[in-house]
């Protein structure tokens, strides 16, 4: 079977496409053939080294995969060859075919694409967990979403408007973009890319609220949208730290969470899937359903062939993506 690979951790254009023999399934794991691998900005993180778990080298990046049951090993109960199933890895998905634990795979629905399941992990389980895990949002809440036309931004645009947000901001740096997330359900626009961004960000923020503020924002940037971001908090604002797409990690002063009466909380989307692997399944569920009842649709701005994986890569590092871009055989 044909496996992108790396070497050495370097950039995506080291990658080269390697002939590798068949993998067989242990105890409790299944092998799948792989469809369409989703890709996503930490893969970037896991090729370049900057990631904070790193494989064994020489390795197969890709951390979402979409494909069918092709082999099951013993022990397996849930799943059966044929199945058509969406499957998060820590690493190992840019490969035609992938083992996973039985855990690791969530049962595609009828008449959805392998494309499209392969859009739906990752990003959404993060939007997902940082709205009700984190950020506990219930209806009515005001959501100010940041990296706003990205994988995660867009999902979590959808998931929050899906699930009753009283209003969905979204916090948009490249403005010809902007569209995507008003596709996506977004009401209002945040512009992140004008001057003094500390004073703007809260202004429009405070202008689209009648002066009330973000019950909740999640931030998949960091730098100086985190510190702006932070206040245009409404009382008792939820902001969640996700990643830090715009280059630094920010310092938060205590006191400032106490004068606004603000809490700060981290997501690691991975911990969950390791972790509470049933709430993971649960939540896949539900997301799937909202995708079967036309509420969640993925935005896959383009379909890539598994061998250009490093022009795939190159979309997410120039900044051109909009929403997600897959790999397909
Ligand atoms: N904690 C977790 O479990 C978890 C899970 C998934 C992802 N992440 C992290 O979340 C971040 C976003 O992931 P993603 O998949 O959404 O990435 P993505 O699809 O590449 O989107 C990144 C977004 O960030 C914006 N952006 C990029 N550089 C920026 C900069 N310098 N200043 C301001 N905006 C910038 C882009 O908007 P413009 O095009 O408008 O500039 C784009 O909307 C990454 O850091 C990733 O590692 C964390």
């Amino acid at each position: 079977m044909r496996a992108v690979r790396m070497a050495a951790f370097g950039p995506p254009s080291t990658a080269t496409i390697e002939d590798l023999p068949t993998p067989e399934p242990d105890e409790g794991e299944v092998r799948v053939a792989m469809r369409a691998a989703g890709v996503n900005y930490p893969d970037l993180l896991v090729m370049t080294g900057a990631y904070q778990h790193k494989p064994p080298l020489p390795f197969t990046p890709g951390k979402e995969l979409a494909g069918e049951v092709e082999a099951v090993g013993p022990g397996v109960t849930r799943l059966a060859v044929g199945d058509r199933v969406m499957v998060q890895v820590e690493y190992g998905a840019f490969a035609e075919q992938v083992i996973a634990t039985e855990g690791q795979c969530f049962k595609i629905p009828d008449g959805m694409s392998f494309v499209d399941a392969a859009a739906m992990g990752l990003v959404y389980q993060t939007g997902w967990f940082a709205l009700f895990d984190r950020a506990r949002m219930t209806e009515g809440d005001v959501v100010l979403v940041l990296g706003a036309t990205g994988g995660v931004g867009l999902a979590t645009i959808q998931i929050a408007k899906a699930m009753g947000a009283g209003s969905v901001l979204a916090g948009v740096s490249t403005m010809s973009k902007a569209q995507a997330a008003r596709d996506a359900g977004a009401d209002h626009i945040i512009d992140l890319s004008g001057e003094n961004l500390r004073d703007s960000l809260r202004d429009q923020v405070m202008a689209v609220t009648d002066g009330y503020g973000a019950d909740i924002c999640i931030d998949p940037l960091g730098g100086d949208p985190f510190d702006a971001a932070m206040r245009a908090l409404a009382w008792c604002g939820r902001m969640v730290v996700v990643g830090f797409a715009a280059g630094r990690i920010p310092v938060i002063k205590a006191n400032y969470l106490l004068v606004k009466n603000i809490e700060v909380s981290g997501l690691q989307w991975s911990d969950y899937r390791d972790r509470t692997p049933e709430r993971m399944i649960d939540a896949q569920a539900e997301i799937f359903r909202l995708y079967a009842d036309g509420k969640l649709t993925p935005h896959v701005m383009d379909r890539i062939p598994l061998a250009r994986v490093a022009d795939a890569m190159a979309v997410i590092e120039e900044r051109r993506v909009t929403g997600k871009v897959v790999l397909e055989l």
